[in-house]
């Protein structure tokens, strides 16, 4: 099937996550699922109402995909009402996903925001799944508030499997025992070792600047740093320019870049 034609995907589950979020399954109708790296987003159709880029959270038993939608409009406001049951249109995955640091033993720092820990689950997932690959591994999570934090259900699966799991949030609320503060304030407590350590970082902009410096202040080289980046998209395939950051193309030449790259084109407004 072309690149540009959605294929069918039949929502399996739908899962709040939050007030405004929900996690999809999704299972191919007409093909098996094609290979996904974490990091990848695909463009998701809700026929008759618009296709918009979202990450892929995770798979879904052997032959499915998840992805984790906020509700903010037309589009992502009608996938996050689909029911099981309901079909929507799928094509991807795309992109270049998450670069995981070759030699065994290297530390990970992974750093979330919001809606940003939805593309880096399946990165914690796999760094959980396969420990002895790795020295230390380190989730810090930030969000606006306790009911805002994603797949709490999972962190203690991810502590059981070795992960340093972190969070802290904007506002505190009734019942909530936590840290309250920004994301980068967790850094003070990262035991990583610089010179192994890759970092991976997702959440709104500002929160990936502060927190990119963050790690090269702490001495992880800008190569081994790595955002994921959003801009508006339409053809998901690098055609369209729609998705352009400077030189690079987000579609096909991101989302994921390393800070060395997409740190220099953050800092020049309106790019
Ligand atoms: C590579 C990539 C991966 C993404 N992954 C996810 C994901 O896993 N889950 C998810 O919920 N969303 C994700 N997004 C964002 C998602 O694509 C947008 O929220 C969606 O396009 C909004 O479309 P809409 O028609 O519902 O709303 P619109 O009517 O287009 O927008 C509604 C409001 O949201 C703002 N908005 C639209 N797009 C963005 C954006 N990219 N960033 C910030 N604000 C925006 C608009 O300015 C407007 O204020 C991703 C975006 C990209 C580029
Ligand atoms: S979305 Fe068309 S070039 Fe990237």
């Amino acid at each position: 099937m072309s690149t540009m034609t959605p294929a069918r995907y039949r929502v399996a589950e739908r899962v709040e996550e939050t007030a405004d979020t929900v996690t999809l399954a999704l299972q191919p109708v007409d093909e098996p699922l094609p290979v996904f790296r974490p990091g990848q987003f695909a463009m998701l159709y809700a026929f008759g109402v618009g296709e918009v880029p979202i990450s892929v959270s995770g798979r879904f038993g052997a032959g499915g995909l998840l992805h984790t939608v906020r509700a903010v409009g037309a589009t992502s406001g009608a996938l996050c009402a689909a029911r099981p049951g309901a079909t929507l249109g799928v094509r991807g995955p795309f992109g270049r996903g998450w670069v995981l640091p070759a030699p065994a033993g290297a530390d990970l720092v992974v750093v979330a925001g919001g809606l940003g820990l939805a593309p880096l689950r399946p990165l914690v997932r796999h760094a959980a799944a396969d420990r002895d690959r790795y020295g230390r591994v380190a989730v810090l999570i930030g969000a606006r508030t306790p009911g805002d934090l994603l797949y709490p259900g999972e962190y203690d699966e991810w502590r059981a499997a070795g992960v340093e799991v972190a969070t802290t949030v904007d506002r505190a609320a009734a019942g909530w025992t936590g840290r309250v503060g920004v994301v980068t304030a967790l850094f003070e407590e990262l035991r990583t070792d610089p010179a192994r350590t890759a970092g991976f970082v997702c959440g709104p902009e500002v929160m990936m600047r502060f927190a990119a410096r963050g790690l090269l202040d702490r001495g992880i080289p800008a190569e081994r740093v790595w955002l994921s980046l959003e801009r508006n998209m339409h053809c998901g395939i690098g055609h369209c320019g729609h998705c352009q950051l400077g030189p690079l193309l987000l579609c096909r030449d991101g989302p994921v870049a390393a800070c060395s790259t997409a740190l220099p084109l953050l800092s020049v407004k309106e790019l």
